[in-house]
């Protein structure tokens, strides 16, 4: 049974699993339950490469994150931010520009709690929850405005996140993320992909996933490719995570061919 507390936070749900922390033991996290292990130990039957997808995944986000703080952006949102694991966005932004400013946002608890403890230090990140289904949560937390100024550039992150919108969520939900960015902002997302894969494999790793909080939905790449409207491709566009921006100084594990991604700018 789900519990709110005073603030109307969901409080950890140990029955069910939960996105946040099924990732978590991807990475080889710790925060995370028997109830998650069993739901991951399920998706790698479908998925024996789940755990390079998601170190592919975070090499992506940290070439990302790199390639948009190179152009000189210096605020971040972070949406779906996960729980805190080796080289998070602020780490990798403030390396490039040490007084870039991050907003993590994720609507688990266990993140809200872990996130408070890893940043408190740090003046220039926050983490908040917040529904990304309502991009107003994201947009308008005070804490978001507190260090996000949206007359100038802001990198929009939604890493292993857009595939967790149904389509007719999709509209409004970028819509409204890309009306509230200033031009020169950019946006970046990886999302699961049909292309090349099993159909029964995909069944069977959704079916998992309607079993937490947050349904899966695989989609091809023109489909995918719908979650940009509004912005311009940055080269090589949107291609399988592998062919974006490789880097020889920051290798990847082996291509799954599992995700595409792309960053996009708004002009
Ligand atoms: C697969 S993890 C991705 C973590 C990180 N972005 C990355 O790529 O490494 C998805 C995260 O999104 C969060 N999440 C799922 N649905 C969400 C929603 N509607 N609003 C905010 N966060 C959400 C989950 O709690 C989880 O931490």
């Amino acid at each position: 049974m789900e519990q709110q507390d005073d603030s109307g936070l969901s409080s950890v749900d140990m029955n069910r699993p939960s996105v946040a922390r099924m990732y978590d033991y991807y990475l080889g996290g710790k925060d995370n339950y028997q109830v998650d292990r069993d739901a991951v130990d399920r998706v790698a039957q479908a998925m024996p490469e789940i755990r390079e997808l998601a170190q592919e995944n975070r090499a992506f986000l940290r070439r990302a994150v790199r390639y948009m703080a190179r152009q000189g952006i210096r605020q971040f949102i972070d949406i779906g931010s996960g729980l805190p694991t080796v080289g998070n966005t602020h780490e990798i932004a403030q390396a490039v520009n040490p007084d870039a400013r991050v907003v993590y946002v994720d609507n688990d608890p266990i993140v809200l709690a872990h996130g408070r403890a890893l940043l408190a230090s740090d003046d220039n990140t926050t983490v908040v929850t917040a529904d990304m289904r309502r991009p107003a949560e994201v947009l308008e937390h005070p804490q978001t405005n507190a260090l996000i100024d949206f007359d100038e550039p802001v990198a929009v992150l939604m890493i292993a996140m857009v595939h967790f919108l149904t389509a007719e969520e999709r509209p409004a939900v970028m819509g409204q993320l890309r009306d509230a960015l200033a031009p020169g902002s950019h946006i970046t997302a990886t999302h699961v992909t049909t292309d090349h894969k099993s159909p029964d494999a995909v069944a069977q790793i959704e079916s998992i996933y309607a079993t937490t909080p947050t349904p899966i939905y695989f989609r091809d790449h023109a489909e995918i490719a719908r979650f940009f409207d509004g912005f311009d491709f940055v080269d090589p566009g949107l291609v399988t995570i592998d062919d974006w921006h490789p880097d020889r100084d920051d290798p990847a594990p082996e291509a799954t061919g599992w995700l595409y991604g792309a960053v996009g700018r708004k002009n």
